[in-house]
């Protein structure tokens, strides 16, 4: 029997856990949390499937404990959230959501010579923070712009995918210096909780942009605003937030922002795609059988 939420908004927590009493499987979005009061009033759960590739939502140790297994959709989304990473990464560097305000506001009147001037992508450094599937992504892009690619990963590339993506592993430090563009790939993990923050912004580039298409609370959003207002760094293309659907008041009004709320990987295909894999997940658990793409509590542990 399937119990189908309709809408696209989420349940109440209280809703969600009476829904839940009796079920062996959950397919979720990740404005669900999945935490440890909610493992425990629901007992006949066997799997959690995430729409998403990302579960910070839910208390994957706990949900180990209680053998509940948890799976997301990673693959499924990597060229999609890319693509949208790198519209955000172009749209800042050359203002177009100025651009178009300016054209709809009836302020073009004549061509201007330093009309809205940019900053140029090509030839640039890019350093990607988080070297994954998507982070690869990206870099794989940027050859089309004649990038130098600089990642930061606690894990290395192997030698062959370093060369076919000309990307140099470098610490966080000297990407920051030395990248134009900073885009961070990261799951969000204690350790990457405020990774982006007043002192870190500091040490990039006047002349720099910050990309964030994984987690919001990888950047301190007030450290942000202020840089973005005293020009500490030159733009930002930000599609999560640190405490969505909330949205810094500062940041709401600086034109170097480009805003959009959590779209990165909404394309039609995609977002088909991404249901589907969640749907296979749970059905596997419950038919017995490996999920096609299980989140490995172990590789959590050893982070
Ligand atoms: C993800 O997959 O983690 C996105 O943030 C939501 O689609």
């Amino acid at each position: 029997m399937v119990d189908l939420h309709e809408a696209d908004k989420p349940l109440g927590r209280t809703e969600l856990i009476a829904r839940l009493k009796g079920r062996q499987g959950l397919v979720c979005l990740i404005t669900d949390a999945i935490d440890a009061p909610l493992l425990a009033a629901c007992p006949d759960l066997k799997v959690v499937a995430n729409v998403a590739v990302g579960f910070n939502n839910i208390d994957v140790v706990e949900a180990t404990k209680r053998g509940v297994v948890i799976t997301n959709t990673p693959d499924v989304l990597t060229e999609t959230t890319a693509d949208f990473a790198w519209t955000l990464l172009m749209a800042t560097a050359r203002r177009v959501v100025e651009a178009d305000r300016y054209v709809r506001e009836g302020k073009f009147k004549q061509w201007e010579f330093m009309l809205l001037l940019g900053g140029d992508i090509h030839g640039k450094t890019l350093g990607i923070i988080g070297f994954g599937r998507i982070g690869r992504a990206m870099a794989r892009r940027a050859r089309g712009f004649d990038m130098r690619v600089l990642y930061q990963d606690a894990v290395a590339a192997n030698p062959a995918t370093e060369r076919e993506l000309l990307a140099t592993r470098t610490d966080t430090a000297t990407l920051l210096r030395e990248s134009d563009f900073v885009t961070l790939h990261t799951p969000l993990l204690p350790e990457t909780q405020h990774l982006i923050n007043a002192e870190s912004l500091k040490t990039m580039k006047k002349t720099a942009y910050l990309v964030n298409a994984s987690r919001g609370p990888v950047v301190d959003e007030a450290a942000l605003a202020q840089a973005l207002k005293e020009g500490w760094i030159a733009g930002a293309g930000i599609d999560v937030f640190e405490r969505e659907p909330e949205v810094h008041p500062a940041l709401r009004g600086l034109p170097n922002a480009v805003l959009a709320p959590h779209i990165a990987s909404a394309s039609s295909d995609t977002r088909l795609k991404m249901a589907n894999l969640a749907v296979d997940n749970c059905l596997a658990v419950l038919e017995g059988n490996t999920p096609p793409t299980p989140v490995n509590p172990e590789v959590l542990a050893r982070r």
